[in-house]
């Protein structure tokens, strides 16, 4: 039986606490699908076509990684690829209680699907693409939080 993981957010831009998390998950199930959500909410700073081209160039060299875009409910699409469980980090004690809400609700909508908590390495714990995107807005070097490809499109967005 093929081992399909999802894990949804919505990347703007990928981090490399995203990738972090990505390898992780890669190392546990056969398939991970990356679902970047077209969260009009947050009012992305990358369009939804800008977010997927991103991750994709960014996890290009993962084996089994597959990413895609989606709207509408996260466990529809999670059905839809055939994955069972949903994979969500935490970074810190502070991502807890959104991350028990997402879970449950979800949960409560689709039973079958699992969601699985994983932590960043250490140095990833404080990366969120909100502060990637300010301190790159400021004239910051983000370098080292996110790949080359991110950093480029970082500075072409925001100068
Ligand atoms: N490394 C770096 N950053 C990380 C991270 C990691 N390992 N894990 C989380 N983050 C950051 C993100 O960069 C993001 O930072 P920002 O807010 O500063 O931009 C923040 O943590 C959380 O964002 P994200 O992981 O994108 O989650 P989200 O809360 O924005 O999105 C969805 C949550 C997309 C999964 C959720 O809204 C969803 O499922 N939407 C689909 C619609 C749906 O099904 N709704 C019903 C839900 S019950």
């Amino acid at each position: 039986m093929i081992t399909t993981a999802i894990y949804p957010g919505t990347f703007d831009p990928i981090t490399n606490g995203h990738i972090d998390l990505v390898m992780r998950a890669s190392k546990l199930f056969d398939r991970v699908i990356v679902a970047v959500a077209i969260n009009p909410s947050k009012a992305p700073t990358f369009s939804l076509e800008e977010r997927v081209a991103l991750a994709k160039q960014t996890l290009a060299d993962i084996e089994s990684v597959e990413v895609c875009g989606f709207e509408g409910l996260l466990v529809d699409v999670a059905k839809q690829k055939g994955a069972n469980v949903i994979i969500r980090g935490l970074r810190a004690v502070s991502d807890f209680e959104h991350e028990f809400q997402l879970a449950g609700m979800n949960r409560r909508m689709q039973p079958d699907v699992e969601t699985l908590f994983l932590t960043p390495a250490e140095q990833f714990s404080y990366i969120s693409s909100s502060l990637v995107r300010e301190i790159a807005a400021l004239g910051g070097d983000v370098s080292e939080f996110a790949a080359p490809c991110v950093v480029k499109a970082l500075k072409e967005k925001l100068s």
